[in-house]
């Protein structure tokens, strides 16, 4: 049982990736997907729990971009005695903010968002607890490259 941790800014390519390789064999958890949810970090935790309670794996599929986002969520899956592994998405403003402009109606953040995340974000490393750590960029023609962090 995996608790799968994404780390990137918005439009860095997350949900995509999360579609082209997790959707048969993990849960979905996005903040994203609850947009009516007062307390979306409860929620999220809640939802998590669930799933590894049951014994299903699980991406939590958010920015994640601080020690203390990620520190709640590795404890979580400690709880569960899940393997936690993260991926951190290449997080190039310049590209983020095109692929940004790219999409429609409610899936555009606004540019000052991603601005704020990347004053946050925090690389990953395993002192944090992670089992796993990856590194994943959009190369040439759309494709994941997925690289074992070093
Ligand atoms: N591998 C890729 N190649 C080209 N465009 C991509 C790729 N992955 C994502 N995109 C596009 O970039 C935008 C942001 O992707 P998304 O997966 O929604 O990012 P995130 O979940 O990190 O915000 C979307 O419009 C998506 O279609
Ligand atoms: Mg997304």
């Amino acid at each position: 049982m995996e608790l799968v941790i994404f780390i990137g800014l918005q439009a860095s390519g997350k949900s995509t990736f999360f579609r082209t390789h997790f959707a048969t064999t993990h849960e979905h958890v996005s903040k994203d997907l609850m947009r009516n949810n007062k307390n979306r970090a409860r929620r999220q935790a809640q939802l998590i729990e669930a799933a590894l309670q049951a014994g299903r794996s699980v991406v939590v599929d958010n920015t994640n971009p601080t020690l203390e986002d990620r520190a709640s969520l590795i404890h979580l899956g400690n709880t569960y005695g899940a393997k936690i592994i993260g991926y951190y998405f290449e997080s190039h403003v310049s590209l983020c903010r095109k692929r940004n402009e790219q999409r429609v109606g409610k899936d555009q953040v606004p540019d000052v968002a991603i601005y704020s995340t990347i004053k946050k974000l925090v690389r990953p490393t395993y002192a944090e607890g992670f089992h796993q750590l990856f590194y994943v960029r959009i190369a040439r023609q759309s494709a994941f490259e997925v690289r074992p962090w070093l």
